[in-house]
């Protein structure tokens, strides 16, 4: 559906080259709602910006729908750029025409007959819940209802993907969540693939089935959310998944348990197995005591992932048998400390 190529990006500034993207192989499969996250200047906008052809790659090719736009001419071009439809940060509304007219806009350009512009546009409203702000001027709305008017002019013209540039990032979280939620639905009832960039876990957690993790204008690693959540492998992706998923053990946990006879283990349960009482099973089982420090549970992708951390006590032949169990049964488990060894 988007295949990026090889993609590569210099851009000139002031004599010097900049790279902002160094070699994107990614690929967005129709139905998706791919995340792609990163630092400011990782080189998100200017992906994404590669996609409508905003930005045009100095190497490599992008495909969408297995046609690199890049090649086509003017007229063929217009037509392929209907199916992308877009939405920006600060919305990119204009401030001298109505609700009403930013959304016919691209339908006028594409010479619409008006009575079926208006018929679009009224459809478009209530899709978006602002059926009665036709003739408000975006100045007398607030940012989560402007960013509905930006996705309903984004649809305008019916298109097959959605792109999205730090969709969310200028509205509080509550605006955000139900912005994110009007995606969700724009996905799941049109079939429309969405490619989001975004700064923030939290928007990738809440709607995106894949993600990629960029770095200095590369992926550095991508797949599954699920996956990528559940197991992190680069330092940057631990980062991002750490400030949604708090599974670190406070430092003056560790310093307290240093001087103790303690192991401290990190438990992360997926899918069904997060009901197991495992713990209670350990401490019937075994000769240890076993206390929580702290537990968690969120659901990524529908399927419930849970994270413990708890300390256990004991003599430590028993602490060690306890921990052969825990590794056999469905969890990933992981010692963070054991001391007096
Ligand atoms: N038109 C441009 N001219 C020169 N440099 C640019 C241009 N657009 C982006 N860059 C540079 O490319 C890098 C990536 O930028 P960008 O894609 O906007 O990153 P992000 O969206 O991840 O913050 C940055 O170093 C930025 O300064
Ligand atoms: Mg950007």
């Amino acid at each position: 559906m988007i295949e990026f190529k090889d993609v590569k990006k210099v851009f000139q500034s002031n004599k010097q080259q900049i790279e902002a993207l160094t070699g994107i192989n990614l690929k967005v499969e129709q139905g998706d709602i791919y995340g792609v996250i990163g630092y400011s200047g990782a080189g998100k906008s200017t992906l994404i910006r590669m996609v409508n052809l905003l930005e045009r790659p100095s190497e490599g090719a992008v495909l969408v729908n297995g046609i690199n736009l890049a090649s086509l001419k003017p007229s063929k071009l217009r037509q392929e750029k209907k199916k992308i439809g877009m939405i920006f940060q600060h919305f990119n509304l204009l401030n001298s025409k109505t609700v009403f007219d930013n959304i016919a806009m691209p339908l006028v350009l594409s010479r619409t007959p008006k009575t079926k512009i208006k018929a679009r546009v009224s459809e478009l409203l209530k899709f978006v819940g602002l059926a009665d702000k036709a003739k408000n001027y975006p100045d007398q709305l607030s940012g989560g209802q402007k960013q509905r008017i930006g996705i309903a002019r984004a649809l305008a013209t019916n298109p097959s993907i959605l792109l999205c540039d730090e969709a969310t990032s200028a509205l509080d979280p509550q605006t955000t969540s139900e912005v994110l939620q009007l995606l969700k639905k724009i996905n799941a009832e049109y079939n429309i693939t969405i490619l989001l960039i975004t700064h923030e876990m939290s928007v990738i957690r809440e709607i995106c089935n894949k993600v990629a993790v960029m770095e200095y204008g590369k992926v550095v690693e991508n797949g599954s959310v699920f996956n990528i959540f559940s197991n992190p492998q680069s330092t940057i992706a631990k980062n991002f998944v750490r400030t949604v998923i708090h599974d670190e053990v406070p430092k003056s946990i560790l310093n307290e348990l240093h001087a103790s006879k303690k192991s401290i283990w990190k438990i992360n349960f997926i899918g069904t197995s997060s009901g197991r009482p495992l713990l209670s099973t350990l401490a019937k089982k075994f000769d240890v005591d076993i206390s929580v420090l702290s537990a968690n549970i969120s659901e990524i992708q529908d399927t419930p992932f849970g994270n413990l951390i708890v300390d256990v006590t004991g003599e430590q032949d028993e602490i060690t048998k306890a921990y052969q169990f825990a590794k056999d049964e469905n969890v990933s488990l992981q010692e963070v400390v054991a001391d007096g060894q």
